[in-house]
């Protein structure tokens, strides 16, 4: 496969397994050239990016930024709490006048499930989805994949668990899309309360108990608890949650193997995951992070070269 089956990337549901494995394999050459002491190609210099920020982001918003100017892209920058959008402005009215100013190809995070989706059917630009409610993330299922496979060679046959607060997770829906479409298996564990009803659905086993999760799995992925999505209380106090489901260092040292432990950030230290943990060798969380750019300059390298056709 030397292109991707999508014109947009809106989700991982969509993507088929070679696309994940072609985003890959191009991330791999442009991993290499981050590295170099001179980081940029010119293989993006005729496209024009838009960055559209509906929600807060610091590593989404700042990776594709980073990836853009990587690749030579030229790059403006929206975000919602100073744009029109405050005057009553539509969603596709706004878009529609960005790209009025010669724009090809726009990265979008929203509130609303389903945002990317409904720009891609009725705006002529290239959508990529950089998180849309409690939808989808696929740049970040698509990172986290590509750190298990640069720290366990492979992705096939690894067990993985997420952990937390699954119900009000985008990174969660996303993540099982991918690892499932790469042959791992996967498991939730948290409060049932923080799990979604559907989860068995996808194939998906629930522990309630971490750690006996934790004795499963070769790579535990921690969630936040996203205060800002609950509207009720899912469990007593956050100090609670943290003695029941808090991963630390201390659990860890008492497995029977060692194991991997991810962070899709911004980390709630002490309550999800302790901070020796988080600054721990078991952490790949800021490998994540470096990832996240070669990933983002894969996909819209691979998205540009369907524009020109
Ligand atoms: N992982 C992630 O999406 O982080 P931000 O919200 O800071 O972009």
């Amino acid at each position: 496969m030397s292109e991707l089956s999508v014109n947009h990337l809106l989700g991982i549901k969509n993507l088929q397994r070679e696309d994940i494995e072609l985003i890959f394999k191009t991330a791999d050459n442009f991993k290499r050239i981050i590295n170099q002491p001179i980081k940029k190609v010119p293989t993006l210099r005729d496209i024009t990016i838009a960055n559209l920020f509906f929600e807060n982001s610091t590593r989404t918003k700042l990776s594709f930024e980073l990836a853009e100017k990587r690749l030579s892209a030229d790059v403006i920058n929206f975000s919602s709490s100073s744009s029109s959008v405050k005057k009553g402005e539509t969603l596709v009215d706004t878009v529609n006048n960005i790209l009025a100013m010669k724009v090809d190809m726009v990265v979008i995070r929203h509130p609303n499930p389903g945002a990317a989706e409904f720009l891609s059917r009725n705006v002529k630009a290239t959508i990529v989805n950089a998180g849309d409610g409690a939808h989808e993330h696929p740049t970040q299922a698509l990172l986290d994949s590509f750190s298990i496979r640069e720290r366990l060679s492979q992705v096939k046959g690894k067990k993985v668990v997420i952990i937390g607060d699954v119900l009000h997770s985008r990174v969660a829906l996303s993540n099982i899309h991918c690892l499932q479409k790469l042959g791992a298996e996967v498991a939730v564990c948290g409060p049932s309360t923080l799990i979604p009803k559907f989860i068995n659905s996808l194939g998906v086993h629930h522990y309630s108990d971490l750690k006996k999760a934790l004795n499963w799995c070769d790579v535990a992925n921690v969630l936040r608890i996203q205060l800002e999505r609950q509207d009720v209380n899912y469990f007593p106090s956050l100090r609670e949650y943290s003695m029941v489901y808090g991963v630390n260092k201390e659990i860890l040292d008492s497995l029977e193997k060692e194991i991997v432990v991810m962070h899709p950030g911004p980390i709630n230290r002490g309550v999800e995951l302790s901070s020796d943990l988080a600054d721990s060798d078991f952490a790949i969380i800021l490998d994540q992070v470096e990832n996240g750019v070669a990933i983002r300059m894969a996909v819209m390298y691979l998205l540009a070269g369907k524009l020109k056709k």
